[in-house]
């Protein structure tokens, strides 16, 4: 079975990753010349194995198979590996990029422990592991795998604008996480994350 071009061999094992085949995060689709730390175009590598090297990976984390770029923490570098200027995804770079890393959140829910249930949110350690107490970065908004909360389903084969209910978001309805620390204010700090506007300084009311 192989791992290249579709990561059949891979979604074959972790099914529930395979729907981030033909998204944005398909190479083939948005990034066909670019290329992982073993020199791989998404061609050559299959598309998992742009950020996953199942052998000699340049961290155990995630087996990660770039560099990692700028960010607050290790999920962030992962990401900015690629979303920062003169890499793979230039084009989408957002203004505002995290959350602050002073701030530790906690799940109560027990079933979080179990895997992602509705509305799931992971929180992050100092090791960039999930954890029930941690920081939020950007996988907590977002799975890179999944295009929409809603469908499951492939993706289209061609590079679509995200919205506030696609983007690889995770959250569906619910804003429970951000609400409790933010009460009514949540929905806005959530829309708007990326923007000026949902940002201390920027806020109009203060
Ligand atoms: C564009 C980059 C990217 C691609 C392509 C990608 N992943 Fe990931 N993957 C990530 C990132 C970032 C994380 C860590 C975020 C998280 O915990 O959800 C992750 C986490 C994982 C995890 C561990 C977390 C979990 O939910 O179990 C597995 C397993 C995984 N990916 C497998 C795959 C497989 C299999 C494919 C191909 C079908 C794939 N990935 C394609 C970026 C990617
Ligand atoms: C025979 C089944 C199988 C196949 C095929 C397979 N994996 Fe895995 N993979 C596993 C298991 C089991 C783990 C360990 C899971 C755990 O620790 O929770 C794992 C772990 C991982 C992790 C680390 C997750 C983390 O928590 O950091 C990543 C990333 C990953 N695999 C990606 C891939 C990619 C990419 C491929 C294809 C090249 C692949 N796997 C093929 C079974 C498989
Ligand atoms: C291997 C490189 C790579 C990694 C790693 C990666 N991305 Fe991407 N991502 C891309 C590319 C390429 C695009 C398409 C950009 C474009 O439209 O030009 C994209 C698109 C997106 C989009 C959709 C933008 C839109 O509206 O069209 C979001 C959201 C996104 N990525 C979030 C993330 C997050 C969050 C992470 C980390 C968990 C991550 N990405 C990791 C390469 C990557
Ligand atoms: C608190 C939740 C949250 C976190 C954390 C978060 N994002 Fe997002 N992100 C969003 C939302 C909501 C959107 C959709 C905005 C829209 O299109 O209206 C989005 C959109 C994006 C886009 C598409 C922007 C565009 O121009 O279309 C990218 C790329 C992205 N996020 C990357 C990241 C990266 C990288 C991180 C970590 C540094 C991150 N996100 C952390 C909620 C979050
Ligand atoms: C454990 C409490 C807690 C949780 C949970 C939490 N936040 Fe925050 N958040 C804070 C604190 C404290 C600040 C800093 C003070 C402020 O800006 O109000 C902050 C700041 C922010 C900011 C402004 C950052 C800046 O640079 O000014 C945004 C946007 C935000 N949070 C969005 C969210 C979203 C979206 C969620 C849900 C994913 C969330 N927060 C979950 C406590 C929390």
């Amino acid at each position: 079975m192989p791992a290249a071009p579709d990561g059949a061999l891979c979604a074959y094992c972790h099914r529930d990753k395979r729907w981030v085949k033909g998204t944005d995060h398909d190479l083939r689709v948005t990034a066909p010349e670019a290329k992982n730390l073993r020199g791989e175009t998404v061609q050559q590598s299959g598309i998992c194995q742009q950020c996953h090297l199942v052998h000699n990976a340049r961290q155990a984390l995630r087996l990660w198979a770039r560099k990692p770029g700028l960010g607050q923490d290790i999920n962030e570098q992962m990401c900015r590996g690629c979303h920062d200027k003169g890499l793979a995804a230039q084009q989408k770079i957002p203004i505002k990029k995290n959350h602050p890393a002073k701030v530790k959140a906690q799940i109560l829910r027990q079933r979080a422990r179990r895997g992602p249930v509705r509305g799931f949110t992971p929180l992050f350690d100092e090791d960039g592991k999930r954890a029930n107490t941690g920081i939020i970065s950007c996988p907590t908004c977002h799975n890179p795998h999944r295009w929409s909360p809603v469908v499951m389903e492939y993706g289209t084969g061609e590079n679509i604008e995200g919205n506030s209910r696609s983007s690889f978001l995770r959250n569906r309805s619910k804003l429970a996480l951000c609400s409790n620390c933010h009460g009514m204010d949540a929905l806005f700090r959530y829309k708007y994350f990326h923007g000026k506007s949902s940002r201390k300084k920027h806020q109009l009311y203060r």
